[in-house]
Formats: structure tokens, sequence, C-alpha cells
């Protein structure tokens, strides 16, 4: 008799990154779909990471992160939120927010508990939830502006609630959560004394003066929340997939018992290069801010101007397009027939979804990503530009 392959991952199939990804060299679109820049981080993090595999630093780190790594990211979180994380207990070094996240989850929650979440949401928290053996309660963010109701929360908290997940600033949204906003997660997490988990794997990016918030920041949250980021993002290097997490100790132990067991510890001369980001000083995030922010006002006049309905978003590297007006496909469709037709590749936002979730979006959106070079963003303003829509 053969064996079976169990069923409970079938449902979750391929990842919409790689088919529009696979869509797009097949078309040879301009990608703007996955969220990876065209370029790389600061040359000196490379030649860190080179001199480490050149000195011979190419065996297994401690499983919790190098030593001067978790130094250097502490220290970088006491100078932005002002929070102060022990490098030893309360820092931790994983192979990717990804990773911290499927940890974190796995750490905190068991069959019988339920974990809310904001959507659109980023694709692994689901997977991650269902790994865990939890139930996915979501509160929606209703397009185009992204806001929530506060009795939704209140409806999704339940007493099986063992974690909310927070995304700010948010992918695929780019809304970035305020202080009032916050403050309501926090007054229901401590009536009903779950766990938070933030992601803020965008924490540096967020335009016009706005300011991104920690939620550990808030009275009495640093002892409940696992604040998670990632240097993919800030540094320009997501295939370097080194991530981070800061909690209290006995979270920390939680979520290192799974890391252990999970990839042990992260490439040895990656985290060597990233440790070498200690030396960059903070006129890097300000450029790092204000290309970004000149990138989102260029492709946000772009897409305004070839007809979709958008709002420059808060923080992150995702502009959301509303396309009404275009297109009488669905997003999933309308995707593709953008990437072969127009030569531009976007993401469906019902993929951040789930079934019921896709329903309460209040509109059709697809989402851009601009942490591309201002050439490839000029390149696929002329296609957009040139663009002759089905339903314009
Ligand atoms: C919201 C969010 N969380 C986590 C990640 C994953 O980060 P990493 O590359 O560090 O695993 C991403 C990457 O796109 C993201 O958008």
């Amino acid at each position: 008799m053969a064996a079976q392959i169990p069923s409970r991952w079938a449902g979750f199939g391929t990842s919409i990154f790689t088919t529009m990804t696979e869509a797009s060299v097949q078309a040879d679109a301009i990608n703007l779909s996955q969220g990876f820049p065209d370029f790389d981080g600061p040359p000196e993090i490379k030649e860190a990471a080179i001199a480490a595999i050149r000195e011979g630093r190419n065996q297994y780190a401690p499983a919790a992160g190098l030593p001067p790594l978790r130094a250097v990211l502490a220290e970088a979180a006491r100078r932005h939120s002002g929070l102060t994380w022990d490098p030893l207990t309360e820092t931790t070094v994983f192979s990717g927010a990804t990773e911290a996240l499927f940890c974190s989850i796995l750490a905190l929650c068991e069959p019988g508990d339920e974990l809310v979440t904001f959507e659109p949401c980023y694709d692994s928290y689901a997977p991650a939830v269902m790994a865990a053996g939890a139930t996915l309660k979501t509160v929606v963010l209703r397009g185009p502006d992204w806001t929530f109701d506060e009795d939704d929360l209140r409806r999704a908290v339940s007493p099986r609630t063992k974690a909310l997940l927070l995304n700010t600033p948010n992918n695929p949204t780019g809304k970035v959560f305020g202080r009032a906003e916050l403050e309501m997660v926090a007054r229901l997490a401590h009536q009903h004394g779950f766990f938070v988990i933030t992601d803020e794997v965008y924490e540096h990016l967020v335009y016009d003066g706005g300011r991104h918030l920690s939620l550990a920041t808030l009275p009495g949250m640093r002892e409940r929340t696992v604040t998670i980021s990632s240097t993919s993002k800030t540094f320009s290097m997501t295939g370097w997939k080194i991530g981070f997490a800061f909690a209290p100790p006995s979270l920390t132990a939680a979520l290192r018992a799974v890391h252990q067991f999970v990839v042990f510890c992260s490439a040895t001369p990656l985290q060597w290069g990233m440790a070498a980001t200690g030396g960059l000083g903070d006129d890097y995030l300000t450029r790092f801010r204000e290309e970004y922010q000149e990138r989102r006002d260029f492709l946000h006049g772009v897409l305004v101007e070839a007809g979709f309905r958008c709002r420059r978003p808060q923080g992150t590297y995702f502009i959301v397009g509303e396309y009404e007006g275009l297109s009488p496909l669905d997003d999933l469709d309308f995707c593709l027939w953008l990437t072969r037709e127009v030569g531009v590749s976007a993401i469906p936002v019902s993929a951040f979804c789930t079934e019921t979730g896709r329903t309460r979006l209040g509109g059709r959106f697809i989402r851009f990503a601009f942490c591309k070079g201002l050439p490839t963003l000029q390149a696929a303003a002329d296609r957009l530009r040139r663009a002759r829509f089905p339903g314009s």
C-alpha cells in the first residue's frame, strides 16, 4: 500500500510570489510583484561577510546568534524605539523574519488556541498558525484607507485567544498603525491576557515625517510582546535571510527552544556581515528613507496617471491600486493580464486574504512593489503609460 502525503498543506499550494515571478520571467515583464530590491545593500556589509568567509568563520554560530550581531541589533533598537533589550537573554537571530514568526507562533500557540491578525496579511501567517494546530481569526482592514472596526476586533478576540499578530508598517496595504489603534490592541491584550507578536520588518520605511511605533513601548506591553524585524528590508539584502526577535527572557527561551530544532543557527558569515551595520550610522537610514519616498512618489504619480485609484502609502515599499474602472477581471487574472499584455507584474491583494476577508476588502486591489531603482520604475512607467486597459 502506498503511503499518503498528508493533506493539511495541500490547500497552501504555490506561493503567489512564485507564481507571479515565474509569469513575469516568462513574459519578460518588469517585476513589481515580489518585494525584493533590484540593487544591493551597503558594500561594507558585503565586504564584512566576504572577509568572514576568507578568515574561516564558516562553522555553526551559537544558536541564538553571534554575540556581536545581537549587541548591534539591541543597540539599534535602543536608539530607535528607546527599548532596552539584553543581547544575551532577550535578543535572538533567526533565518529571516519568516522563521522568527514561525518559531514564535509554534512556541506560543497550541491546538485549541486562537491567533488574531489583521488582513490582508503576509502569506506566511496562516500556514504557521495551521502548523501550530491553532485557529486563525482575522479582522479586515478595509480599503482604500485600510481602517478597521473596533467592534470587529473585539469580536475576533475570545477566551481562546492566545496571541495577536500585528504587522506595522503593513504589507500589503502600506498602513502604519497609529497610537490610538495600538492602544486599543494593548487594552485588549491586558483585559484578555494574550501575547502579542509584532512584525515590524518595514520599521524604517515610514514617510512624510511619520513615525513607526513599536507596540512593546506601550505601558505594560514589553512583558507580553515578541518584537520581530529583519535586516532583509532595512539593508536591502533579502536573500541573506537574517531576521531577529526581541522578547523578555521567558518568551525568548520559548522561541529559542523551537528555533534550535528548525535551523539551529543562521548562516555564520552573513551574521558577521550584518554585524557591520553597527558602523553605518543613522545617515544611512535617513538616506534610505528619502530614496524610498522619492520612488513612492514617482510610482504613485504613474499609477494615478494610468487610471488606478490609489493613495500614497504611509509606510513599506508597496502601493495598492484599485483598478475598478480599468478592467472587469478579478485581481489574479488582472495581474496575469498586466504581466503578459503590459509587461509589468503586480500581486493580487486577495492572495493576502482569507475567503471571508476577500469579500470584505471594499474593492478590487493589486499591489505594486517600488523597491526598485528609478531606471526600473521609469521603464515600468513607460509601459503603464502606453497600456490600453480592457475596461477603460
Ligand atoms: C510583512 C512581512 N513580514 C515578513 C517578511 C519576511 O521577511 P524575511 O525576508 O526577513 O523573512 C516579509 C517579506 O516580504 C514581509 O513583507
